[in-house]
Parts: structure tokens; C-alpha cells; sequence
């Protein structure tokens, strides 16, 4: 590979985010190209990434096809107004995308990450209620260890006790059920865990406390991705949908990881055959290429809108990118990349080899669970005494260092790597991280 290694003089400025920035600076890890499967460094390893960069590279790297749509649609139209005003390509792209979503769930609303999907989310959940004479639906439930981006709303309704103890009062009028992790019950469950579907039934003990008819939605993560892969037990999605159907509350899967053929179908509402009423997209929808996210919404809420005079704005709410041109450009490439390689489905011809892989890694020193789904793999270790996260981290550090990308979260390393993954680079993946395994203290 050619790539051009640039010299970095000064690392001060930029202030890293979810990164441990002085340890990288005393030791930075640069990536300067990527191709396909791999990265590579500014000293010129290849690194196979076991991560599609951060949940998103689900083609994989340097797609031709969604580079050379971006090149033509900066060249013809770089901008046009978000607001009052449109381009083909944004009509295109919605059209496209609700071809893939479930069954009436209809309408897109662009937003330019996971983060601004889930807050516009909820918005049009609180909305939506307001809009319907239904105004004193005014709460929002998560879940423990949930993760939904970083703005106020997302970390309101996440569960992940770092990303939400820093930052004050958070927005009121928020709950959250329990999470589904059980390892005294799971550990090592192949797929979907057996138990733990009773789970659900926290959500009537929260809806129960506050009043139903006070309670605008739920979000939950149909899988937990970023607080280290929890995956749903058995039923316990379907129980989450009933009860939101028994008290007319609105169901949001956060599908940001799991959209976009991560569990060999297009979302896991289609994997688990449960539709909720809005799914939050990002990261898939370009393959990481340029930020977009969007809000999908059932036809119902949409039209809830449309009413009054039609000079008027119906939903305050809206960003300066979103639809952006290039934008919308980067995640038709990537959808039509998708289905020229039959990327939204590969997952599952991969899913059991990919199982077979990850459970290999059983017995090996510190391993107290190994949990998998689609292309999703996990692999939990026992932290260190009184140093929790250390033991994963170093893991991360060595993977690098032998050319594997991981990733890690607490002292769990979660793996989901591009959709275009070989058997043999899958073998290769579990070997160099079994050797990393074996080194650990
Ligand atoms: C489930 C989920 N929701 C929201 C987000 C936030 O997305 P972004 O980082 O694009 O704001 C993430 C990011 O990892 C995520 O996993």
C-alpha cells in the first residue's frame, strides 16, 4: 500500500473524545488509509479491523462505489437549505431506505448521527402525543447500561453511569428499566441467551409507578452494543412491545449498531419480528462515511403532524445537514453497495461460522463469558482486582500492536467487523486475539 504518511508535529490541540488522551499522546496510534479489511498505520502495518471502525464500516473500507458518489455530488450540488427547500437525492434516499424497513414504518427523518436521531426521536415521541391531545405523555423510559449517543436526551435516557454522571440534572421526566444481563444464568450462550424474558416485566413495575397515561415511550437497544454487547433474552423483546401495546406508549428501537445487516437482515426488528413504532439509524446507513442518521417513523405518527394550515411548519424541529447532498449521496453508494454484495444478508451465512470462531476462545485465561449474534461477537473478561477496565485495555493495546483492531468497553471486548469479512480472515481475527488472550495479566 502507498499511503502517504504524514508527519504529525504537535498532538496538544485536538482534544480526543471517549479517548484516554494523554496515554495517546505519550503513545498515538494513527490510522492514515483503509482498504476493504483493513487499516493502515502510520508506520505502515495493515491492521484487520474486527470493529468496522467503530460499528459502522459495514462495507468495509474504500468503496468505490460511495466514493465516487460523494465525488459527483460535491462536484454538482455541495449544499442546499435544509429548511423550506429540497434536492432529488434526499427524496431518493427516504424512498429507498423505507423499501428496507419494516412494514409501516414509512417516513425518514434525517439527522446527522446517532446522537441527533435519538434526540429527535424522542422529540417527535413527545410531540407526537402533544399533537394528539395526548400532552401528558410527557416521560421517557431507557433502560440500565442502555446507550444512546451523548446529547442530553441520549445520555437522559441511557443507562451507562460515566457518560451521565458529570453532567448535572439531565432531562426530567425520565426512567429507566433494568438491564438483561445475567451471567450467572448466560454466560457462554450460543446466540440468543435462554433466560431472562421476565426481564421485560420491569417495564410494568416503572409504568405502574409513574401512570401509564404519563408515559410518552421506551427506547431500548433491540442488542446493548456499546456497554459491551448485552443481547436480549428469548421473548423479551415481544414482552417489551406488549406492554408498550397494552398502555399505548411508543416503542423506539435504538437500531444505530444493529440497523444496516449487522444481524443478517436489514434491523433487528426484521431478525426479531418485533416492529416498534420509530427506529433511530446512523453509522450503517453511509458505512461510516460521511455523518448521517436518521429517524424512521411509523405512517400513523407522521400523519399526526399534518393537520392545521398548511403554510405552517408542522414539526419545530430539524438541523442545517440534515439530507445533506453528499450526505445522501455517501448512503446511496452505500445501499446500493449492500445490494450488489448482498451485504444486508450476509451476516447470517456468516453467523455460525462466526459463532464456532468466538466460542473457540472459551478457556482461555480471564474469560468468564463469550456471547455472539449475527456478526457481533463479545467476549467478557474478569477485570483486575480494584482496577476495572485495565485488563481489556491492555488488550486492545496488544491486538493493535499483533494488527487487529478491537474494541472495548469496561473489561468487555466487543467485536463486529465489516460485513465483508472472509472465513479466513475471521480465523485470523480469533487466532491473534487468542494470542492476545493468552499473554494478559
Ligand atoms: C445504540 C446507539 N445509539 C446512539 C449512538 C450514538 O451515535 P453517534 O456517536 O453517531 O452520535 C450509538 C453510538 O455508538 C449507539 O451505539
Amino acid at each position: 500500500m502507498n499511503a502517504p504518511i504524514r508527519a504529525t508535529n504537535n498532538l496538544e490541540a485536538f482534544w480526543m473524545p471517549f479517548t484516554a488522551n494523554r496515554q495517546f499522546k505519550a503513545n498515538p496510534r494513527m490510522f492514515v488509509a483503509a482498504k476493504d479489511m483493513h487499516y493502515t498505520t502510520a508506520d505502515g502495518r495493515q491492521v484487520l479491523d474486527g470493529t468496522a471502525g467503530l460499528w459502522c464500516c459495514n462495507a468495509g473500507h474504500g468503496r468505490p462505489k460511495i466514493t465516487e458518489a460523494i465525488q459527483k455530488q460535491a462536484a454538482e450540488l455541495d449544499y442546499a437549505p435544509a429548511f423550506q427547500m429540497g434536492h432529488p437525492a434526499a427524496f431518493e434516499l427516504a424512498s429507498r431506505l423505507v423499501q428496507l424497513t419494516p412494514q409501516g414504518i414509512d417516513h425518514v427523518f434525517f439527522a446527522n448521527s446517532g446522537s441527533e436521531a435519538v434526540d429527535s426521536a424522542l422529540k417527535i415521541a413527545l410531540a407526537y402525543h402533544r399533537a394528539r391531545g395526548e400532552g401528558q405523555r410527557f416521560r421517557l423510559i431507557g433502560r440500565e447500561r442502555g446507550y444512546h449517543g451523548v446529547g442530553f436526551g441520549g445520555i437522559s435516557v441511557g443507562g451507562i453511569v460515566s457518560n451521565r454522571k458529570m453532567f448535572g440534572t439531565l432531562l426530567t421526566g425520565v426512567d429507566h428499566i433494568r438491564h438483561t444481563h445475567d451471567l450467572s444464568r448466560n454466560a457462554f450462550s450460543r446466540g440468543l441467551p435462554e433466560h431472562g424474558a421476565e426481564y421485560a416485566e420491569d417495564l410494568e413495575r416503572v409504568i405502574a409507578l409513574h401512570d401509564p397515561s404519563t408515559i410518552a415511550a421506551v427506547i431500548i437497544e433491540p442488542i446493548a452494543g456499546s456497554t459491551g454487547v448485552l443481547l436480549p433474552p428469548k421473548g423479551y423483546l415481544e414482552r417489551i412491545r406488549a406492554i408498550c401495546d397494552k398502555h399505548g406508549i411508543l416503542l423506539i428501537f435504538d437500531e444505530v449498531i444493529t440497523g444496516f445487516g449487522r444481524l443478517g437482515a436489514p434491523f433487528a426488528a426484521d431478525y426479531f419480528g418485533v416492529t416498534p413504532d420509530m427506529m433511530t439509524v446512523a453509522k450503517g446507513i453511509t458505512s461510516g462515511v460521511i455523518p448521517m442518521g436518521a429517524v424512521f417513523a411509523k405512517k400513523e405518527i407522521y400523519d399526526a403532524f399534518m393537520t392545521g394550515p398548511e403554510h405552517l411548519i408542522e414539526l419545530f424541529h430539524g438541523y442545517t445537514y440534515s439530507a445533506n447532498p453528499v450526505a445522501c449521496a455517501a448512503a446511496l453508494g452505500t445501499l446500493d453497495t449492500y445490494a450488489e454484495e448482498g451485504l444486508l444478508t450476509r451476516a447470517a451465512d456468516l453467523a455460525s461460522y462466526w459463532e464456532d470462531a468466538v466460542h473457540s476462545l472459551k478457556g482461555l485465561p480471564h474469560v468468564i463469558d463469550i456471547r455472539n449474534l449475527g456478526l457481533i461477537g463479545a467476549i467478557e473478561l474478569e477485570p483486575i482486582a480494584g482496577q476495572p477496565t485495565k485488563r481489556a485495555f491492555s488488550a486492545f493495546l496488544k491486538a493493535y500492536e499483533k494488527g487487529l483492531l478491537i474494541r472495548t468497553t469496561g473489561d468487555i471486548i466487543a467485536l463486529s467487523p465489516p460485513l465483508i469479512i472472509s472465513k479466513a480472515q475471521i480465523d485470523e481475527l480469533v487466532t491473534t486475539l487468542g494470542d492476545v488472550l493468552k499473554t494478559l495479566d
